[in-house]
């Protein structure tokens, strides 16, 4: 098996997917507050995809071999919950920290894959730096990909800077290639060494989406067979982009009016798409 290269027509509907995927993070966003419950934002997203979008929340009876149907329109994944967090009537209060992640499948079969985190309210100095750490870990990620670079130029990236700042980098879920296949080659680890893995080429799409622990990087799976929390309790994070490799460097396609700007560590002519 290799990794896809997509073509021009391909290119086109990830654009339109990742736009789309993006925009229900947007739409949600003032919704994302103390009081309210995960259940009530999955609700209100899965609305906005089915009834004014016209698309399909890819994560809803999603179930990878041993796995039960995912029950949820998108994951909320609040506090020391890694990933995968089921919605339901948990309310969300002040000082929690929760990443939403969110997969719309466009009607011609593209899938838009991104996520952010949402602080609420006052969180802690340790809440908000784990949040930004992880977000300047995905872009420093993102800055590595043009053509002739290696998956491990991604991964080293991102570990060196969250082990620098006393965070740890979870290891069992990565990034992913993505098209009208949800996920497929190559894997996206966060860690690793320059130079090793899979050389990157023009027309290539995958993910970059670090889960960062505030503590170890040991994980628990709840009973639920989905929900992923933190063995030792600690917070994490962790956002999502779905990036192109273009013939000098990438594109982000999961842009929308609302998709916060790149951090300051990232100079800005790496940050110019293609
Ligand atoms: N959106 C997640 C990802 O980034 C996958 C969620 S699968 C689910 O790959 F079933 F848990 F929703
Ligand atoms: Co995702
Ligand atoms: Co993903």
């Amino acid at each position: 098996m290799s990794i896809s290269i997509k073509t021009p027509e391909d290119i086109a509907g990830m654009r339109i997917a990742g736009r789309l995927g993006a925009e229900v993070l947007d739409y949600i966003t003032p919704f994302v507050k103390a009081g309210v419950t995960t259940g009530e934002i999955n609700r209100l997203a899965h609305e906005y995809m089915v009834n004014v979008q016209g698309t399909v929340p890819a994560t809803l009876n999603y179930a990878p071999p041993g796995y039960p149907p995912f029950p949820g329109s998108l994951c909320t994944s609040v506090n020391d919950v890694i990933c995968h967090g089921i919605p339901g009537d948990k309310v969300l209060k002040n000082g929690d920290s929760v990443n939403i992640d969110i997969t719309v499948i466009t009607k011609d079969g593209y899938h838009g894959d991104n996520s952010r985190m949402f602080l609420i309210g006052e969180p802690s100095v340790q809440a908000r730096r784990l949040a930004e750490v992880t977000y300047e870990c995905m872009w420093l990620g993102i800055s590595k990909v043009r053509p002739g670079a290696r998956l491990g130029d991604i991964g080293h990236a991102i570990q060196q800077h969250a082990e620098k700042n006393g965070f740890s980098v979870v290891r069992e879920f990565c990034g992913h290639g993505i098209g009208k296949v949800f996920h497929e080659e190559p894997q996206v680890l966060h860690y690793g060494r320059p130079g090793t893995g899979e050389e990157l080429q023009p027309g290539m799409i995958f993910t970059i989406e670090p889960m960062i622990n505030a503590g170890r990087r040991e994980i628990r799976e709840m009973p639920d067979g989905w929900t992923i929390k933190t063995r030792d309790r600690s917070l994490s994070a962790q956002w999502e982009h779905m990036i192109l490799v273009t013939e000098t460097g990438y594109e982000v396609l999961t842009t929308s009016a609302g998709t916060p700007p790149p951090p300051a560590i990232v100079q800005p002519k790496d940050s110019v798409a293609a």
